[in-house]
């Protein structure tokens, strides 16, 4: 059943300045082997306006923490708990973790309110249709035009992320487009109903340098031009220098640390964005594994007690470090920034 919260029952969304906020919010998965915490427990705040990034190793989850959001994680085998707040500008705040999961309300919200691009755009284009097409349908889904106001409005869209020839190309199949075009493609799709947030998982990844750089010079402009908030996952502490202005770095289902990138650049407090930042000296190439750490994540199913970098931490110190799970704390005196080891709280 849909919750609606008013802001005056809401005391953490009394700023007007947060968009989405995460509370304690988990997807599990209860397998045969046993329980993947995917997602245990982030607690986040997004402000409008604001490009978050949010980095970390492979399995950290980082896909599954936006697919959550989105809802659209594989529930039921996804176990979702937690609050998933979506403060809109007219005061209202509503739990898109209490819709059920194939609600029309939660379907109104995503692509209208929230739009997405994956890292491969094959996979949310069909084949079978031309991109003009499918980018009409996505507008026409949400609001009540005629096809020919639809058909201009995609076109003025195509030329907006920089497709040349967009009435021609509006009737090209994503196969007949190269991958920078379907991309940009994929990007007018997300961004067709001018949505508030949009979250993009990987979108560069598998493109080549100079796309790259044309593709997120892209989203900013777009971001500016459409008072857009993004959150944008990558490998590629690169593409959080160039276009972010927080960052989030998970580890196994958490955040470690978080606050605006120039703070978390300039002055790492965990041991493991330390790592994450050594391992790509000159900020250039994106991590898959880090040599300067010893060991690799966990297992999925491993439950560690205390702290889950406990195992690869050369700070780690006997009976604290794992004994109980540090929170996520305010560094004193530094704003946003917040980080969560024991070796950084401030001893009272
Ligand atoms: N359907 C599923 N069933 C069980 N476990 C899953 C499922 N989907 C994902 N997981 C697990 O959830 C965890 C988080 O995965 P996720 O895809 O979010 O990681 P990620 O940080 O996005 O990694 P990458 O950088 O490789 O994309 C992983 O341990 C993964 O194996
Ligand atoms: S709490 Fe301990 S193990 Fe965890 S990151 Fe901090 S020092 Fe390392
Ligand atoms: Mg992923």
């Amino acid at each position: 059943m849909m919750t609606q919260i008013m802001n005056q029952n809401s005391p953490a969304a009394t700023s007007t300045d947060v968009l989405l906020e995460l509370r304690d919010l988990k997807t599990h998965f209860h397998t045969h082997d046993g329980i993947v915490r995917a997602v245990d427990g982030v607690n986040l705040k997004l402000n409008r306006g604001r490009i978050l990034g949010i980095v970390g190793e492979s399995g950290c989850g980082k896909t599954m923490l936006t697919r959550t959001v989105m809802r659209i994680a594989p529930e039921p085998a996804a176990k979702i708990s937690g609050d998933i707040l979506w403060h809109r500008p007219d005061g209202q705040t509503t739990n898109l973790a209490q819709y059920p999961v194939h609600s029309k309300s939660l379907r109104n919200i995503r692509g209208k309110e929230i739009g997405m691009i994956f890292q491969e755009p094959m996979s949310s284009f069909s084949p079978i249709h031309t991109i003009g097409n499918q980018i009409t349908e996505a507008l026409r889904t949400h609001y009540r035009i005629s096809k020919k106001e639809a058909k201009e409005r995609v076109i003025n869209m195509l030329y907006q992320v920089g497709i040349p020839k967009p009435s021609e190309r509006y009737e090209a199949y994503p196969f007949e487009l190269s991958g920078g075009m379907r991309q940009r493609a994929m990007i007018a799709m997300a961004l067709i109903c001018e949505p508030t947030l949009l979250i993009a998982d990987e979108p560069t990844t598998a493109l080549d340098v100079t796309v790259e750089a044309s593709i997120l010079k892209l989203m900013k402009s777009l971001q500016v031009q459409l008072n857009m908030t993004i959150m944008i996952i990558t490998h590629d502490l690169g593409v959080i220098a160039k276009l972010a202005d927080d960052v989030a770095v998970m580890y196994l289902g958490n955040i470690v640390e978080q606050g605006p990138v120039s703070q978390i650049f300039d002055n790492p407090q965990h041991p493991y964005t330390q790592a994450l930042l050594t391992s790509m000296p000159r900020i250039k190439t994106a991590f898959k594994r880090l040599e300067t750490i010893q060991g690799s994540v966990p297992g999925p199913y491993e439950v560690l007690p205390g702290c889950p970098f406990a195992p690869r931490c050369a700070e780690a110190v006997d009976h604290i470090c794992t004994a109980a799970m540090p929170a996520l704390l305010p560094i004193p005196d530094a704003g946003e920034h917040l980080v969560r080891c024991f070796m950084r709280e401030e001893v009272v």
